[in-house]
């Protein structure tokens, strides 16, 4: 009879591989103070969002800082709190003042969920955000990462976050090969996003992934050298890391095309408000055609002015890249209100001077081309 080893027979060999894309234990117990400790002296702290706990204030960055780079919020983020100071400030807000603040940002309809987000924290919680994440995540615009980063940075809660660079940072730390389009992978590394929180520090660890994913573990060409994790990465051991993210799904971006009308009277410009659904929503912009002919039909009967066709304005977003032709016409008189509500969608239109047009919800690219302004 073979003489029981307890060390050999009960125990895990302590070097037995974790399973493919898992962190291991050296992993989970390095990773997470290595990372608090290199935020603590490499990491971003000058932030405005940085020098507060309120989560109105939180809240509004993360929300700005989705798909949106810091350089470019830092402005937005001071306009927006000028104006609405607080929560109660901009849920009683008229929507169009919001989404003026907004424009230029981009993904309007963050700017729609933020305004009923605020509208439902003063009229579901008293006028105060929730301090969980699991409460804060049922509100309108807040998805679990954002509702993760708000709890771990205004209440210190220990809980996960995940956006698009921390996808990055985590699947090479672990070389997590899975599909990220599917779901049973996005929600595998989830698991591994919250089996990898440190026991202290959740507010410099989670602010560290951000840091690291914006500044070190770059898409393209990542600087290893930087890397407090370089030790403990597999992407790196594997000497590919731009190969993660795995994500099959690519989007098939399309392309469209449309002849915008800019129509003049004195120093006023025809706006019609665009519908509730769809690119820029809710946002006010210029009558819009499928084709130059359907233009030439609809101006026909608006009287005499004088017509300039101007250079294109080509507009990427997120599904599809928007060329878009304005042709400005200039008119002696102001056509009748039935022959403008017949070039809008719904009739909802309007004549907007300069300061007018800059206090509307107007987007950038239009905006830019309207007023001259950037
Ligand atoms: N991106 C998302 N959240 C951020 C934050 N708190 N600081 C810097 N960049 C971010």
């Amino acid at each position: 009879m073979a003489r029981h080893r307890p060390d050999a027979a009960d125990a895990a060999p302590p070097s037995s591989p974790p399973p493919p894309g898992t962190a291991s234990d050296e992993v989970r117990h390095r990773f997470g103070p290595a990372l608090v400790e290199w935020q603590r002296t490499h990491g971003r702290h000058r932030l405005p969002w940085q020098q507060t706990r309120d989560p109105y204030r939180v809240w509004l960055s993360e929300i700005m800082l989705q798909q949106t780079q810091v350089a470019t919020v830092l402005g937005y983020y001071e306009r927006f709190l000028q104006r609405f100071p607080d929560v109660a400030t901009l849920a009683a807000a008229p929507l169009d003042e919001v989404l003026a603040l907004w424009s230029g940002l981009g993904y309007y309809s963050r700017a729609r969920n933020l305004h009923r987000c605020a509208q439902a924290v003063v009229a579901e919680h008293g006028g105060a955000f929730p301090a969980s994440a699991a409460v804060l995540e049922t509100l309108p615009g807040i998805g679990r990462s954002t509702a993760a980063a708000v709890a771990a940075f205004c209440f210190g809660e220990r809980v996960a976050i995940l956006d698009g660079n921390v996808k990055r940072v985590l699947t090479r730390l672990l070389g997590f090969e899975a599909d990220l389009a599917q779901a049973a992978a996005e929600r595998a590394l989830w698991a591994q996003a919250s089996a990898l929180l440190p026991e202290h520090g959740i507010e410099s660890y989670t602010q560290g992934l951000m840091d690291l994913g914006a500044t070190v573990c770059l898409p393209r060409s990542p600087n290893c050298l930087l890397c407090p994790a370089a030790e403990l990465c597999t992407a790196r051991r594997e000497g590919a890391p731009e190969r993660y993210p795995v994500k099959t799904r690519r989007l098939k971006r399309g392309r469209r095309e449309h002849w915008w009308l800019w129509l003049r009277h004195e120093d006023a410009t025809w706006l019609v408000q665009r519908p509730d659904s769809g690119v820029w929503a809710g946002l006010f912009s210029l009558p819009e055609f499928d084709s130059r002919e359907a233009l030439d039909a609809a101006t026909a009967a608006l009287g005499a002015g004088r017509r300039v066709e101007l250079p294109v304005v080509e507009h990427a977003l997120t599904h599809f890249d928007w060329r878009l032709h304005p042709v400005r016409l200039e008119l002696d008189e102001a056509p009748p209100p039935a022959l403008l509500a017949a070039l809008g969608p719904g009739g909802k239109g309007r004549w907007a001077d300069a300061p007018r047009l800059a206090a509307l919800g107007v987007p950038a690219p239009l905006r830019k081309l309207l007023l001259g302004d950037g």
